[in-house]
């Protein structure tokens, strides 16, 4: 299942005075102090990726020849919130989403896939939800004006259906797309979520899904 849980983002928003930086995408005003800051930081991490250096106590709930998935949970202590927030920055800029407060933060699940090189490469936070409303197939009309602007501003149904867990981010480090780590971190998420129970495919839905998104979902819900 696809679902939304936010309103759709204007993807056609133009800020005034603002440019967008070619390399890392983000539109940012560079007359602005606070702006440019924010940008030097996003483009930094998006080019070099996020350092993870190791924690004693830490959560590892799956490992792999190539790195490893290490799971932060609300209670943790401060050094993991931290790594996870920077890592959600990160995701949410390269989205375009602006800052979502998730509706039980008590009950937020990240996990964070690892690479052997010690980077974050891959993101999925998941939260529990009790309902989702099925995306429908895109409006038949090609060429709306403004489709592509609105490409993430799929319809979605009004029937909800019954739903355990939403992703509400699912991200992987551009350069280590299609290495099957977004499916490795929703098969760990469906294993780790509820305690003693693997959910199906039709437990889990994706909030508002970007076409890689879409993409990912419907290839992984297939199969
Ligand atoms: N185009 C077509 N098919 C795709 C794509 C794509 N961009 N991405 C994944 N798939 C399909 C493929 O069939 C793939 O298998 P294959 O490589 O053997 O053909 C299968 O899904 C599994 O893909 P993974 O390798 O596990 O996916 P990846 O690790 O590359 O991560 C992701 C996919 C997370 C969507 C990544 O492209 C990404 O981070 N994109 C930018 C951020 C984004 O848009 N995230 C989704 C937002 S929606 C949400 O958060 C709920
Ligand atoms: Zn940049």
């Amino acid at each position: 299942t696809m679902f939304r849980m936010r309103p759709p983002v204007d993807a056609g928003q133009k800020h005034f005075g603002a440019t967008m930086c070619k390399s890392c995408g983000m539109i940012y005003t560079a007359s602005n102090p606070e702006d440019e800051l924010q940008h030097v930081q996003h483009h930094h991490r998006f080019l070099e990726g996020i350092k993870y250096t190791g924690w004693k106590r830490e959560r590892v709930v799956a490992e792999f020849w190539d790195g490893k998935i290490v799971l932060v949970l609300p209670h943790d202590p401060s050094y993991a919130i931290k790594k996870a927030e920077e890592v959600q920055e990160l995701v949410d800029n390269e989205l375009g989403f602006q800052q979502v407060v998730p509706r039980c933060p008590n009950k937020t699940k990240t996990f964070l896939f690892i690479s052997d090189e010690k980077k974050v490469v891959g993101c999925l936070i998941a939260e529990p939800i009790q309902q989702a409303f099925r995306v429908l197939s895109e409006p038949t009309s090609p060429e709306s004006p403004s489709s592509k602007e609105c490409h993430r501003a799929w319809r979605c149904s009004n029937v909800p259906v019954p739903a355990v867990c939403g992703i509400s981010r699912i991200w992987v480090f551009r350069f280590k797309r299609r290495k099957r780590i977004a499916r490795r971190l929703v098969d760990t998420l469906r294993n780790r979520f509820m305690f003693g129970c693997f959910l199906s495919t039709n437990e889990i839905a994706f909030s508002d899904p970007t076409p890689d998104g879409k993409l990912f979902a419907a290839k992984y819900c297939n199969t």
